[in-house]
């Protein structure tokens, strides 16, 4: 099962994920970061910006989760601007080398095999970052996602807009359709680490972690996979039903063992 870790606060859940990226960085100088936009990515790119200090980040490859059809690139809203803004640029990294679905009208007939086969060129993705929709949604796989799927247009549901619309003016300007890795692809992502903080993502981080696997919650797919980090604060945490064990197992962890 995955890995639970119940952190005070979201910069807590930040400088740990951060400190694994360095790690890897520092192991591997090209490593492949599979990284996550919205409010939950927050605190671990801001926690990454000291610790880089220092470090070589110029091979540092990326591929962002997913990003909107049909919207201008240069839209502030945009995954591509919302990416070079909070991860590229603060970070230093190279533009050539941190990537996002293109969401374009006139190619996104084939965007989604152009997107795995970029992934793929890249050797997989070695850390994945995730937040999780109150949806229970992954990327942007909403409910009933096949947990094969790879990376391809979805409709967003109107709960996602709801969410979503307070990054627009207007609810009416969030797009409709989306271009998402799939739950086939994020689970071939060598480390997932998936993040929640408050109680608005208690419901589906206690789905995502100890209910069925079902695609009715798409984050339940993480417990498909063999090497995943769920890290969330005490809100996040309340529903679920095992949080004395899992804070008991992280307090008595042996020091080898490593994330
Ligand atoms: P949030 O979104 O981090 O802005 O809450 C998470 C998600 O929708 O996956």
């Amino acid at each position: 099962m995955a890995e639970v870790v119940i952190v005070p606060t979201p910069a807590d859940a930040g400088a740990l994920v951060a400190d694994e990226i360095v790690r890897l960085v520092q192991s591997r100088p090209d490593a492949v970061l599979g990284l996550a936009t919205g409010s939950t990515p927050l605190p671990v790119y801001e926690a990454l910006r000291p610790r880089l200090d220092g470090i070589d980040v110029s091979r540092v490859r990326g591929f962002a989760l997913d990003e909107y059809v049909g919207i201008d690139p240069q839209h502030p809203e945009s995954y591509r601007s919302v990416i070079t803004r909070e991860v590229v640029e603060p970070l230093g990294l190279d533009p050539r080398l941190i990537h996002t679905p293109n969401g374009a009208l006139e190619t996104i007939a084939h965007a989604g095999e152009d997107y795995e086969a970029a992934i793929a060129e890249a050797g997989g993705v070695d850390l994945q970052i995730l937040g999780i929709g109150t949806s229970g949604h992954i990327g942007f796989n909403e409910p009933g996602s096949s947990f094969a799927s790879r990376t391809r247009v979805k409709t967003l549901i109107e709960q996602t807009r709801v969410d979503n619309a307070r990054f627009f003016d207007s609810i009416d300007d969030v797009p409709m359709h989306c271009i998402t890795q799939g739950l086939g692809t994020i689970l071939r992502a060598r480390h997932l680490f998936l993040l929640a903080f408050g109680e608005a993502k208690a419901e589906a981080i206690a789905g995502a972690v100890e209910g069925p696997v079902t695609a009715s919650l798409p984050g339940s797919a993480i417990q498909l996979h063999e090497h995943v980090t769920v890290v969330v604060d005490e809100a996040a945490a309340s529903r679920l039903r095992h949080a004395d064990y899992y804070r008991y197992t992280y307090a008595h962890k042996p020091a080898w063992q490593g994330l």
